[in-house]
């Protein structure tokens, strides 16, 4: 049993088209999203045409619920700029995405926690901005109640596996199409990849046990930035060319 799953796509199709194009190349078919799909200054409406055409499992990201919930002039200017590329038939399909589902009746898949999808699972982030892996103990009560093998979430940008002490596995693949930001929540921070590439994970059952595979992929990451320098945001122009803020 196989499949891939991506998350945090985040308006990026060129990133999208690479990611889908080296999934096929390994024979795989069944792909899984966790959301965060179109906020961004990039190609929101091209990245929706392709996601909607592709039809995979996908649970609803925190940025794909501010695109359908708040009024366009109250938006952060990421989902403003997603949300004037979007048509009508894109924003319908956020509305039938569920908050999470489970998968093959084994894998659970959130975009963030199970109960709120603005919070980070497997980090924490200090006072001064420093983030770091939480204690088992934090991640494992996030998980009560989930009896499933194989847990997925994204929201972090941070490709990452934990195994819980009881077997459980949680996994993040990392963000296909924004490999480095800043958020002031909950307090103020940088997730920096350091790297431009596109990320997402390949999940393989292997001998009763669920087995991640990390993967980057090369693409024309320089386009991606010049349209986010186009567009007058430099920090997502700094993040697409390098995976670094600066
Ligand atoms: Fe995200």
């Amino acid at each position: 049993m196989r499949f891939a799953v991506i998350a945090d796509v985040h308006g990026n199709h060129l990133a999208l088209e690479v990611v889908l194009a080296d999934i096929r190349a390994q024979g795989i078919n069944n792909i899984v999203n966790l959301g965060d799909c179109f906020s961004g200054p990039l190609t929101a409406g091209e990245t929706a045409d392709i996601l909607l055409a592709l039809d995979a499992v996908t649970v609803r990201g925190n940025h794909d619920r501010y695109l359908i919930e708040q009024l366009p002039e109250k938006m952060h200017i990421s989902d403003s700029a997603a949300h004037a590329e979007l048509s009508g038939h894109h924003l319908e399909w956020l509305h039938t995405l569920p908050f999470s589902t489970i998968y093959m009746d084994e894998v659970y898949l959130c975009h963030a926690t199970p109960k709120d999808d603005n919070v980070y699972w497997l980090e924490a982030v200090a006072p001064e901005g420093h983030i770091y892996l939480k204690p088992i103990e934090e991640i494992e009560a996030l998980a009560a109640g989930i009896d499933l093998p194989l847990i997925l979430c994204g929201h972090s940008h941070i490709p990452r596996a934990v195994r819980l002490r009881d077997g459980r596995l949680i996994v993040n693949p990392g963000s296909v199409g924004c490999p480095a930001y800043d958020d002031d929540l909950p307090h103020c921070h940088k997730v920096e990849a350091g790297h431009p590439f596109a990320s997402y994970a390949v999940l393989e059952k292997v001998e009763g046990m669920w087995l991640p595979t990390f993967r980057q992929v090369a693409y024309d990451h320089q386009a991606m930035a010049a349209l986010a320098a186009r567009a007058g945001r430099s920090e997502w122009a700094s993040a697409l060319a390098t995976g670094w803020l600066r």
